[in-house]
């Protein structure tokens, strides 16, 4: 069936047409945008459901979601319909809003539980950022307390929190946020060591939020330990500063929950989502706590104090709404806890191999740890039709973040030709 075909190459990827579109790119996009070379990337003509065409006419499976953001697929017929009964597109947000916007922070908010209010943005950075905003004006307290490893985004302000020097290097001077970066805590030994120092920083310095990723995504797929989680939520309580979780890629059922850290128990003050919020479109919110909401961001006496152009844009809002319905409808979320058990348990035996360091995972976010860079994995692949994604700071874990819509037949086939090239 359409979007639930195995691979087929018909012309070894990358192809003609692909690399003609390369040379046009290469004239018109800034150098360091699109990693290209002789292997990568494809162009990319269409999806739908598990599979990708390029210009050559290839088809692919695609295990990654575009960045874990195709929750249901791509171009989803419940999506495809809900776009086609929209009655507007864009709208304006902030000064004469649309129900969509309404009903979806309604909904979002009785999801996590309820007592939250929601500020929405577009991309993940600027969710990030606004949960800056909120914190500050909330709390007074610059400084930040976050985690190696690391992934917020790369907005100049999201950029701050994030970990990895690359990405801030000849931009320090833009980059003045308080940011106190501790180790990911790992056995028990060590997360007490991190609890120690975090205890530390909040007794001295003026640490007005706790922000992480329960999940670090583009981190390699690192789990904080549960115990950890709610130690942390402890110390945070304890010296008043508040605790936010970046649930960008871990949110909205991508773990087979809507949040990730609320499937563990643990309260948050902050919390954010994106990625497969509106999968594919460009939506994402900061959800902060009521009273701090309330407090950080007084009634307005005219003019907003925050927004953007897009902010509770409708349609994106509706096809939203559609997403959650239809995960519910159809317990798409249950479909993602045991078949992530099932796909996870398969995976681990992999570990006999002596290159795979480790295999973990929740739901539908698994890593398989390489010792090595696991790009040429990537690349080769890709010439199988699979397309996947390297994480970690050193490339070193191959993510697999399918659409939830993957079935097994295609899931297994993918496994015996991972086994056969790492072989
Ligand atoms: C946890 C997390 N936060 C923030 C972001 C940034 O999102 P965006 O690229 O939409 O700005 C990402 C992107 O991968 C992410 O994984």
């Amino acid at each position: 069936m359409k979007g639930f075909e195995h691979p087929h190459i018909v012309t070894p990827p990358p192809g003609e047409k692909t690399k003609a579109w390369i040379e046009r790119m290469k004239k018109v996009e800034a150098p360091n945008i699109t990693y290209r070379d002789n292997e990568f990337p494809v162009f990319i003509k269409s999806a739908f459901m598990n599979n990708v065409w390029d210009v050559d006419g290839n088809r692919y499976v695609d295990l990654t979601s575009f960045f874990g953001v195709a929750l249901l697929g791509h171009r989803h017929p419940e999506i495809q319909k809900a776009i086609q009964s929209a009655s507007i597109y864009h709208g304006m947000g902030d000064v004469h809003p649309t129900p969509h916007k309404v009903e979806l922070l309604e909904k979002i908010n009785k999801l996590i539980g309820g007592n939250y209010m929601g500020i929405f943005a577009q991309s993940g950075s600027e969710a990030v950022e606004t949960c800056l905003k909120t914190q500050l004006l909330y709390t007074k307290k610059p400084g930040i307390i976050v985690f190696e490893g690391a992934y917020h985004g790369l907005g100049l302000g999201a950029l701050n929190l994030t970990s990895r020097k690359f990405f801030k290097e000849g931009l320090e001077v833009y980059l003045s946020i308080p940011v106190y970066e501790l180790p990911f805590p790992g056995d028990n030994n060590k997360s007490y060591h991190v609890l120690e120092l975090a205890e530390n920083l909040l007794k001295k310095q003026k640490i007005g939020l706790i922000f992480l990723e329960p999940i670090q995504g583009r981190g390699g797929v690192r789990i904080f330990p549960d115990f950890f989680l709610r130690e942390i939520r402890f110390l945070a309580g304890k010296y008043n500063a508040l605790l936010g979780f970046d649930e960008i890629f871990t949110g909205v059922f991508r773990t087979g929950f809507f949040s990730y850290a609320q499937s563990k128990g643990v309260a948050f003050d902050l919390i954010t989502f994106g990625k497969g919020l509106s999968s594919q479109f460009p939506l994402s919110v900061c959800m902060g706590k009521k009273h701090i909401m309330e407090k950080a961001w007084p009634e307005s006496n005219g003019e907003a104090k925050h927004t953007y152009t897009f902010l509770g844009h409708p349609l994106f809002s509706l096809v939203a709404l559609k997403v959650i319905e239809t995960v519910e409808k159809q317990q798409i979320d249950t479909k993602i806890q045991t078949k992530g058990k099932e796909y996870l348990k398969t995976l681990l035996q992999l570990k006999m191999h002596p290159s795979v360091l480790d295999v973990r995972g929740r739901g539908f976010m698994i890593g398989i740890e390489f010792k090595h860079n696991v790009f040429p994995l990537v690349k080769k692949l890709l010439q199988h039709g699979y397309i996947t994604l390297p994480a970690g700071k050193e490339g070193r874990v191959l993510e697999i973040i399918p659409p939830s819509c993957i079935e097994d037949d295609l899931f297994f086939r993918f496994l015996e030709v991972l086994h056969g090239i790492i072989e």
